[in-house]
């Protein structure tokens, strides 16, 4: 079964209103929602952290799925499930130690990601693909919402796929940033799995129907 999963980021909602904004992507279509936490070290901007995880935990129906782009993430996983994450992914380059996090992620009863930056080839996850239940392409540079898709990312598609198969790994192909209604289409047909969508959604008019129109 083809896998068409959309996880908006709440990266682009209303802070002021953030209650409202996860009660719409309840009613919503959508599979995930996507949490980025940033800590103004791996990447040059900070956004939020335990607080609004807090908020996302009471309100959120839909799987949660933490994209960490901290350093030291491993000092953070286990707050983070034990305030709902379904998912946490954690960065490559920023996983000194990168076996280990992902064990200590599964052990703790969560699924487990690795994510690549745009410039990190996918060559290097051969030796942890199979332990992976995820891998998360970066298709900007990470730190903020709304910039402009990166087109090498259909050549990691491709690329991600093959090491997948001939791992016989289970991971799904998840894809972040940039993605909007021109695009989400062809990535799925790439052979992503699941789509992040931030700016798309929550600059629409009605972010509901787009992330309808973002599954067709
Ligand atoms: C970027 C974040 C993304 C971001 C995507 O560092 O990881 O999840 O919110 O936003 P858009 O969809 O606006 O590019
Ligand atoms: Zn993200």
């Amino acid at each position: 079964m083809k896998t068409k999963l959309i996880a908006p980021s709440l990266l682009s909602a209303d802070f002021g209103n953030l209650e409202r904004d996860i009660e719409m992507l309840n009613r919503s279509q959508a599979d995930w929602l996507h949490i980025d936490v940033m800590d103004g070290r791996f990447v040059p901007n900070i956004s939020f952290g335990f607080p609004v995880m807090k908020t996302v935990h009471q309100h959120a129906r839909k799987f949660v799925d933490v994209h960490l782009m901290i350093v030291e993430p491993e000092k953070y996983v286990e707050e983070f499930i034990s305030m709902g994450a379904d998912l946490i992914s954690v960065h490559y380059e920023a996983c000194t130690h990168l076996h280990r996090v992902i064990n200590l992620i599964q052990d703790k009863g969560a699924k487990a990601g690795v994510v690549l930056n745009p410039a990190t080839p996918v060559l290097m996850l051969e030796d942890i693909i199979a332990d992976v239940d995820l891998v998360l392409l970066m298709s900007v540079n990470p730190g903020f919402g709304g910039q402009k898709f990166i087109e090498n990312t259909y050549k990691k598609i491709a690329e991600t796929k093959d090491l997948i198969v001939s791992n016989n790994s289970t991971a799904l192909i998840q894809i972040d940033g940039g993605v909007n209604l021109d695009n989400a289409a062809k990535l799925f047909e790439a052979g992503a799995d699941v789509l992040v969508a931030g700016n798309a959604v929550f600059s629409s008019e009605s972010p509901e129907r787009t992330i309808e129109l973002l599954k067709i």
